[in-house]
């Protein structure tokens, strides 16, 4: 992960490094730094902790031209010396990188004998590569690093700057993402669009295995043995407005609210005034050929494949299977033989999804990426994408991403069953039902101090929490938990009601957090009020979430009833609330939790 600016030919160069580096901290916090040069001194500035600790550092320092970094800890721990920039041995070259170099022991053996490393990361190392291949052995500073980037393995996206020459930066990529962002007189490079919308929204892609010169007034992009690529630019649709935190405290509690708008910015996007799904012809087809879908993913991401795979299985009569995109990047199950892949993915950057991805690519299996960021990685790489129109999602817990992809994967659900002639898919009447869902997200959204009161009773202290339920509800209860961990560091498990008397009921003993979710099916809400039961028997602190229509008396939080294929949407919802209070009453960083990043673009 980690985030990348980079900026050639302006003078406010510290300005939109600190200022796209705040909009990059997303990808990891653990400490900052920039390099600037093309004033009357160069600077290199660096801080353990945010942003704000590095900006706090920067008063005096001016220049034209600059690269900076925001680190998500790989290599080493996060230190000064660990923190980017790092420079070469002479101090010459100053190089930032989001990625992993797989060989950096190897390279540091065979070619950096008698070198000294401030730090340990696999940055500094390719650093002095290049200041060896420059320095020592005579080398122009582009052939140096292009002999560099052909022996370094791994993921990596690179801005390279010669501190004796403030008119370029370098820069290459090979899995990690990078972009050139053009300004009027001068140019940019950055991990993604956001980070320099302020300054244009113009951009240009960079493909895997491309070096890029970027000089104010000029781009060339090459491939690593010199022959030159031509590339178009292209127009990024973000608005600025999109991306401030307005009146709130955090990201999180926004783009919670943001979700009723979401639905509806679906409606309109995947249906027509006649209520008609307006999904790519093409996409259905695919889909329609397909005899097993295979949704890839990682995180919230995944968790909201599970939400969708008894609507997706039911609507368009094909198998759903569900893969850890870590697990299937190197261990690709036996497939069905006309698999479908589906990616499913916030950022469109995960690197695990992108690895599964390449091998699907390789194995000429058709494939779709729903994701939140067009032009990113996985959208441009798969064969078909949807949007998920949700607005960025600042937040590293993520909210409206995962109700928006399960709606989104509902209109695709909706159009192969169609077409398909599926009866249930024709009987089921999308676009009402999902506005029934946003007024149900806004019913529990108008709860928030209930929920916020519940939850100071049962989590602010707690070490531990369960949260439980059957049949789709337990697709539920699995986000619901990782939201939790995610934010309020509350270890919290979610099972099947059924599963926790099989051993893991063990765990419960006085005072242990249980949260329940009960919706739709009176029998299996039956079971799981037995299961509840069990565990209040042995003290356990239970708190029901219940759709209206089956509640009882006694339930804590009751939820406005939608269609059951929907209902992980509604069901999601208090869960959400309930890891955000959790967090905010802890006392820690809900928008930023430790040790995690947004967009995780390491395997
Ligand atoms: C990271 C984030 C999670 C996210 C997962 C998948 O681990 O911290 O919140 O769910 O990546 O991300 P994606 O962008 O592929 O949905």
């Amino acid at each position: 992960m980690c985030g990348i600016v980079g900026v050639v030919g302006n003078t406010n160069a510290t300005d939109i490094l600190i200022q796209g580096l705040e909009k990059l901290e997303y990808r990891g916090y653990d400490s900052a730094g920039i390099f600037v040069l093309g004033g009357a001194e160069n600077h290199l500035v660096k801080a353990v902790g945010r942003i704000a600790e590095l900006s706090a550092k920067t008063a005096g320092v001016e220049g034209t031209t600059g690269i900076g970094h925001t680190r998500w800890a790989t290599h080493g721990k996060p230190t000064e010396d660990n923190a980017h920039p790092h420079r070469s041995e002479t101090e010459r070259f100053v190089l930032v990188h989001n990625g992993v170099i797989e060989n950096y022991l190897e390279i540091k053996e065979e070619y950096l004998a008698g070198h000294h490393f401030k730090g340990q990361t696999d940055t500094e190392i390719a650093v002095h590569l290049i200041g060896k291949f420059a320095e020592e052995d005579g080398l122009s500073v582009l052939e140096a690093f292009k002999k560099a980037l052909h022996i370094i393995r791994g993921s990596y996206a690179f801005a390279l700057v010669d501190s004796q020459d403030p008119e370029v930066i370098y820069v290459a990529k090979n899995k990690s993402p990078l972009l050139i962002g053009l300004g009027d007189g001068y140019n940019m490079v950055c991990s993604d669009a956001m980070a320099m919308i302020r300054e244009t929204n113009q951009y240009m892609e960079i493909h895997d295995q491309e070096l890029v010169i970027v000089k104010a007034d000029s781009v060339e992009v090459q491939d690593y043995d010199g022959n030159r690529r031509e590339r178009a630019s292209y127009t990024a649709e973000l608005d600025l407005s999109d991306i401030g935190k307005g009146t709130y405290p955090y990201y999180m509690l926004k783009e919670i609210d943001e979700q009723p708008t979401v639905m509806r910015k679906l409606i309109n996007t995947y249906s027509d005034e006649n209520q008609q799904m307006v999904v790519d012809p093409e996409i259905v087809k695919a889909v329609q050929e397909a005899d097993r879908i295979y949704i890839i993913a990682a995180g919230t991401s995944y968790n909201a494949g599970y939400a969708s795979k008894t609507m997706l299985e039911e609507l368009t009569d094909t198998p759903v299977e569900l893969g850890i995109a870590s697990e299937w990047g190197y261990a690709m199950p036996l497939l069905s033989k006309k698999p479908m892949f589906i990616l499913l993915s916030q950022s469109g950057e995960t690197a695990d999804s992108r690895q599964v991805l390449v091998k699907a690519n390789e194995m000429g299996i058709p494939s779709l990426t729903v994701t939140n960021v067009s032009g990113s990685t996985l959208s441009r790489e798969a064969t078909y994408t949807m949007l998920l129109h949700a607005g960025p999602e600042i937040a590293v817990a993520s909210t409206k991403a995962y109700t928006g992809q399960v709606a989104t994967l509902a209109f695709l659900a909706k159009a192969v069953g169609e077409a398909n002639g599926n009866e249930k898919a024709k009987k089921f009447d999308l676009v009402r039902e999902l506005s029934i869902v946003a007024q149900s997200i806004e019913s529990t959204l108008s709860e928030k101090e209930l929920i916020e009161e519940k939850v100071r009773g049962l989590l602010e202290t707690t070490r531990n929490a369960f949260y439980i339920g059957r049949g789709q509800d337990y697709y539920v209860v699995m986000e619901a938990s990782l939201k939790l961990k995610e934010i309020s560091y509350i270890q919290c498990e979610g099972f099947a009601a059924g599963e926790l008397k099989h051993g893991t009921i063990s765990l419960i003993e006085d005072g242990t957090p249980v949260i329940a979710l009960i919706s739709d099916n009176p029998t299996v809400a039956s079971h799981t009020r037995g299961n509840i039961s069990e565990v209040v028997a042995r003290g356990a602190n239970a708190l029901t979430i219940v759709e209206e229509g089956i509640e009882k008396e006694g339930d804590d939080i009751i939820i406005n009833k939608v269609h059951p294929y929907l209902s992980s949407i509604s069901m999601v919802i208090p869960t959400q609330l309930i890891a955000y209070y959790a967090s905010l009453h802890r006392g820690l960083d809900v928008d930023k939790p430790r040790n995690l990043a947004k967009a995780v673009t390491v395997e």
